[in-house]
């Protein structure tokens, strides 16, 4: 069962500029920034409530990030769902027909477990679901 929108992830060339109009402009505290070697991307979570906006600048030009950013240029890149189970929500999207990017969850952010979903399935946007490492 989708809990509630994790984050909402913005794909920009480079972090840094984009993070101080959030943080300064718009005053919101970074809550974690960390290099994600398996997605290939420098990612930095914001918070929003309980919510959050994370950038995404691509470590290089031939991750998805850096891709995405070639073909459509900066912007809206994918919504995330947090779940308590993901191997479960997987399977349930699965048996419904969706059709899965990831089949098994890898390593996202802050050591969470996620997984995407592809916009065809998803209204058009490219969907993740997370589920939270333990804290
Ligand atoms: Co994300």
């Amino acid at each position: 069962m989708l809990e509630r929108i994790d984050h909402v992830g913005v794909a920009v060339a480079e972090i840094d500029a984009p993070l101080s109009v959030l943080r300064d402009a718009f005053g919101l505290a970074v809550a974690h920034r960390e290099v994600v070697e398996e997605q290939g991307v420098e990612a930095v979570l914001l918070d929003v409530g309980e919510n959050h906006v994370e950038l995404l600048a691509p470590l290089d030009e031939d991750t998805p990030v850096g891709r995405f950013l070639a073909k459509r240029g900066p912007g809206l890149h994918h919504i995330a769902y947090q779940v308590s189970d993901i191997a479960t929500e997987l399977d349930a999207l699965r048996s419904a027909g969706v059709r899965l990017i990831d089949e098994r969850p890898r390593v996202g952010i802050r050591n969470s477990r996620v997984a995407f979903v592809h916009p065809s399935s998803a209204g058009g946007v490219l969907t993740e679901i997370v589920q939270p490492a333990e804290q």
